[in-house]
């Protein structure tokens, strides 16, 4: 089975993934509670009724198996993306991922993904999987450019009832 993420394998992380190659001006964060405001305020404007509460973001935050990273500028969360690890099926599932509307369109959501591969690849992980919604069209092209397929669509997944394309890529 692959290693859990305990603080010292994150620490690890930070600095030899996370870390490299962040765009200019902004920083990497690894998610702590403090975050959790910000992140929820943002995820409500995209998510709506989908949105995570409180305690959902602190079991992502504070569990072994789960990871919340992405990049401030000037202390301000701009994107993040949060991922479940599944050690035993050696797949890694991204659960969300955030631009907020003033960052979009230069390349941090891209940025998010290419860590969440070399994560994968670094911890001996063999797919990277997510769901999204089929009228997302910005998201969907983004997937398919990072090489994710459609592995299936899941009739009324979402609160909303709207359906949701499992898609996936081979490490
Ligand atoms: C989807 C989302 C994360 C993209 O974030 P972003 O940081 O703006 O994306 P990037 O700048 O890295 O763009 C990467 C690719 O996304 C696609 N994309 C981004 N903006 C787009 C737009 N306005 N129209 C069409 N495609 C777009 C393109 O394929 C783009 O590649 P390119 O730059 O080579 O053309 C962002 O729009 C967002 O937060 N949406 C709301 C939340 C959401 O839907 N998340 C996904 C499901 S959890």
């Amino acid at each position: 089975m692959l290693a859990r993420l305990t603080p010292r394998k994150i620490n690890d992380l930070r600095k030899d993934v996370l870390g490299k190659a962040v765009p200019a001006s902004f920083t990497l964060f690894v998610a702590t509670k403090d975050d959790i405001p910000a992140i929820i305020t943002l995820a409500e404007k995209e998510f709506g009724p989908d949105t995570f509460d409180h305690v959902m973001y602190k079991h992502y935050i504070t569990k072994g198996h789960s990871l919340l990273f992405g990049l401030k500028q000037k202390e301000k969360v701009a994107a993040w993306m949060m991922i479940e690890l599944n050690r035993r099926q050696k797949r890694i599932y991204v659960t969300e991922i955030v631009t907020a509307k003033q960052h979009r369109g230069r390349g941090l959501a891209k940025w998010l993904w290419g860590k969440v591969f070399l994560l994968a690849e670094t911890l001996g992980y063999k797919t990277v999987t997510s769901h999204v919604e089929p009228s997302n069209k910005k998201a969907i092209a983004l997937y398919r450019k990072l090489g994710m397929e459609t592995e299936r669509r899941i009739n009324d997944y979402y609160v909303s009832g709207e359906d949701a394309f499992y898609m996936k890529r081979e490490i």
